[in-house]
């Protein structure tokens, strides 16, 4: 039997209880989880990709992942040949509410046009997590506001560090 690969692709900026939620629920339908972090130049984030790809790796030991391998990667360009290259046959994609699904049709289906074999799969995150996004906790978070709970512990640590190293 082939061994059923997928990719997690996403910014990670970081890795929220949300992202832990989709991977969690993910490892019972995968052999081999390539958890993609993107490298965007345009953007400017709170940490970098070697900061992000080392933060999930050292949250992911927490995750029961019964047999499913985990791995943590980083990419440029496109996901699509991203996921083609690593012989994945899904693109794992976390839905919070009705809001995101505008822009999760839209890009799974130019990924399907991209590369036809490639299927997305969407997972429906923890109704606890639902409004979380790492965007929204960096802008409470960077404003005095409470996070914890909504990303793992240490990240919350790392996110301390980086606003005193600002200050
Ligand atoms: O965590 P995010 O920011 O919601 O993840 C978005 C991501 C990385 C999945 C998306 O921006 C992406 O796939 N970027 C890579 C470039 C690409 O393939 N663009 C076309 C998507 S159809």
């Amino acid at each position: 039997m082939s061994l059923r690969r997928a990719i997690f692709p996403g910014s990670f900026d970081p890795l929220t209880m949300g992202h832990l939620d989709i991977i969690e629920r993910s490892v019972d339908l995968f052999d081999e989880i390539i958890i993609a972090v993107l490298n965007n130049p345009d953007k400017h984030p709170m940490f970098s990709v070697k900061e992000r790809c080392e933060m999930i790796k050292e949250v992911l030991p927490a995750i029961e992942s019964r047999g499913c391998a985990l791995i943590v990667d980083d990419f440029s360009g496109l996901t699509a040949d991203f996921a083609k290259q690593q012989r994945a046959t899904a693109i794992v994609r976390g839905i919070r509410a009705i809001s995101d699904y505008e822009y999760e049709l839209r890009m799974a289906l130019m990924n399907r046009r991209l590369e036809p074999e490639i299927e997305t799969v969407f997972l429906m995150a923890a109704e606890e997590y639902s409004y979380v996004s790492s965007n929204l906790i960096k802008q409470v978070f960077t404003l005095g506001g409470r996070v914890e709970g909504l990303v793992p512990e240490l990240i919350e640590k790392r996110m301390r560090e980086k606003l005193s190293e600002s200050e």
